[in-house]
């Protein structure tokens, strides 16, 4: 009887991040200052980024150097393990090998941190003291939270309501890494009080979230402003993940054939595959890969939004970016998958979505929650198994 194994060997932590700016197949339409119609000046950008992001975050070199202070952090978890899931396999009779690379060993649990890390670390070094933020289901803040904990900043967290009080344990993760958390809308900003008082039930939403995170950073000294998926600069510090993989797979003398992942503004999904992708421009690539990203039916950002430059939070305090979009003011369901429920998606997954390059797929929760039950108990099967076999 076979089980799940965990691929620990021969990955290394990588010296750099690749970023696929370089590489897209056509220029990134660039952000617009909705004021002036015209491209953003980086300048812009310093009221709430420290500038080392903001030149990630328009920068046209491919690979980007890896601090060793980030990469000693990274050390805590990194490398992450790569498992086939070999019950699923036989469950589905499918002659397809199945590999997952499991993200949740980080201390908060999610690959959340590898972005969050290097955020923390690079306002640390210009002078922040204090660092706001959203969280949708709350992996996104902890994760802050627990980077900010790490280099001595604060962090305020904009927690989206309807999560707030479904997942009151996350909350306390934050607390524990000394964070602030209050739930949005909360009466902590202009712009949320003026929510309270049209409606005091407001569920909230992502894109409200960042709008309050974005106000308290902008009113307040050595502050600034931190987010957790979208932009350019936080999916490039994702690809330590498709890094790895793509040496582990290899190790395994076998390469992908189709890249799948979940998609709230596209960020764990990109660290992934973008790494493959850079294969598959550079000729490199062992096979054919088709790149699926998968949206939750509630928030179908790219299956049923339209391309076009529209805000990243409801109050338009963003520049415009070009992206698949629901609309600003889109109030997504309450649904459990917290971190799914935003109305656009990174404009460089939007730019591959559109030229074909990357599929888009999108399922309700109640069918994800079936596959997910089905998946976690053929697994605590392996796990079992494996104990027994000890
Ligand atoms: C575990 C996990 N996966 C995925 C997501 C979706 O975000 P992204 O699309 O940026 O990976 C989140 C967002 O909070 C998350 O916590």
């Amino acid at each position: 009887m076979v089980s799940a194994i965990r691929v620990i060997v021969e990955a290394t932590i990588p010296d750099y991040w690749y970023n696929i700016l370089p590489d897209l197949p056509k220029p990134l339409p660039p952000p617009i200052n909705p004021a002036t119609k015209e491209p953003i000046n980086p300048k812009d950008l310093e009221i709430i980024f420290p500038k080392e992001l903001i030149k990630q975050e328009m920068s046209n070199e491919r690979w980007i150097p890896i601090p060793k202070e980030i990469k000693e952090a990274y050390r805590l978890w990194r490398p992450t393990p790569l498992y086939r899931a070999y019950n699923l396999e036989s469950y589905l009779k499918t002659p397809a090998k199945i590999y997952y690379k499991y993200e949740g060993v980080s201390p908060p649990g999610s690959h959340k941190s590898n972005t969050a890390i290097a955020q923390a670390y690079y306002n640390y070094k210009e002078g922040i003291e204090n660092l706001t933020t959203e969280t949708g289901a709350g992996q996104w803040g902890s994760a802050l939270a627990f980077a900010c904990h790490m280099f001595g900043l604060k962090a305020r967290i904009y927690m989206v309501r309807s999560s707030y009080d479904q997942k009151p344990y996350r909350r306390i993760l934050m607390q524990l890494w000394n964070a602030d958390v209050y739930a949005s809308p909360s009466n902590n900003t202009k712009y949320g009080k003026s929510l309270l008082e049209k409606d005091p039930t407001n569920p909230g939403s992502l894109g409200i979230a960042i709008s309050e995170a974005i106000e308290d950073a902008i009113t307040h000294e050595k502050t600034k402003y931190s987010l957790g998926s979208v932009l350019n600069h936080v999916l490039l510090h994702q690809t330590v993940i498709g890094q790895e993989a793509k040496q582990q797979i290899e190790y395994l003398d076998d390469y992908p054939d189709m890249i799948v992942g979940c998609i709230g503004g596209g960020s764990s999904f990109s660290g992934l595959f973008w790494p493959f992708y850079y294969d598959v421009v550079s000729k490199k690539a062992k096979k054919n890969i088709e790149f699926i990203a998968v949206e939750p039916t509630a928030a179908p950002s790219i299956t049923k939004g339209v391309y076009i430059y529209d805000h990243g939070d409801t109050a338009r305090l963003t520049p415009l970016i070009k992206m698949y979009t629901l609309g600003h003011d889109f109030i997504p369901p309450p649904i459990h998958a917290g971190g799914l429920r935003y109305h656009g998606k990174a404009p460089t997954l939007c730019l591959l979505a559109n030229e074909g390059i990357v599929k888009t797929r999108a399922y309700n929760q109640l069918e994800v929650f079936n596959a997910a039950s089905l998946f976690l108990s053929l697994k605590e099967y392996c796990q079992l198994l494996n104990q027994h076999m000890q």
